[in-house]
């Protein structure tokens, strides 16, 4: 069962979300996205589990503004598609940073397993904007330099929340041995 991050919606299984699982569901078996399971993004979030989130906020806040909300999804679930674990892939000779080119590298990768329009290949390389200089052609790429940057601080705040949650605990167990 999979859930975007701060939604109580199961996206296989509510009604809420019946018509948002209904436009990304052969991506979300296809092995390539899946392959973003074994990448960490942001602190304990997976790249899955992030582009999943990143899905989600760029369907809902695209169908609320009357935008495509179908390829707003399906280029939320594949803009960071590019299979590495950037902590530890060093940066070749002449490369850019990661944060410029794994836009390019997500798009290259998405296009190798279905055809991309030109409005999600405008989201997927666009979304780090205005790291990449370009300016997003469409309203939709706006959006999701918006939702990716909401989603990591919602990773970032679960994160943050589990560490917390561990310190009282460890606090809870120090102040019982000594009672
Ligand atoms: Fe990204
Ligand atoms: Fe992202």
């Amino acid at each position: 069962m999979s859930k975007a991050i701060g939604s109580r919606y199961s996206i296989e299984s509510s009604k809420e979300a019946e018509e948002f699982y209904h436009y990304i569901k052969d991506l979300l078996d296809n092995d390539t996205v899946c392959e973003m399971k074994k990448f960490r993004h942001h602190y304990s979030t997976t790249c899955y589990q992030h582009c999943l989130n990143v899905s989600y906020y760029n369907y809902l806040i695209c169908r609320k503004l009357g935008l495509d909300a179908k390829k707003a999804a399906r280029a939320g679930l594949l803009h960071d598609l590019y299979l590495y674990d950037w902590r530890d892939t060093p940066r070749k000779k002449g490369e850019k940073p990661h944060g410029m080119r794994h836009p390019q590298i997500a798009l290259e990768n998405a296009k190798q397993i279905l055809d991309v329009s030109k409005r999600e290949e405008d989201m997927i390389v666009k979304h780090m904007w205005p790291l990449t200089l370009k300016l997003p052609r469409y309203a939709e790429s706006y959006v999701i330099v918006v939702t990716d940057k909401y989603a990591a601080m919602l990773e970032i705040g679960v994160h943050v929340k589990g560490k917390i949650k561990n310190l009282t605990r460890r606090g809870d167990n120090a102040a019982k041995k000594v009672s």
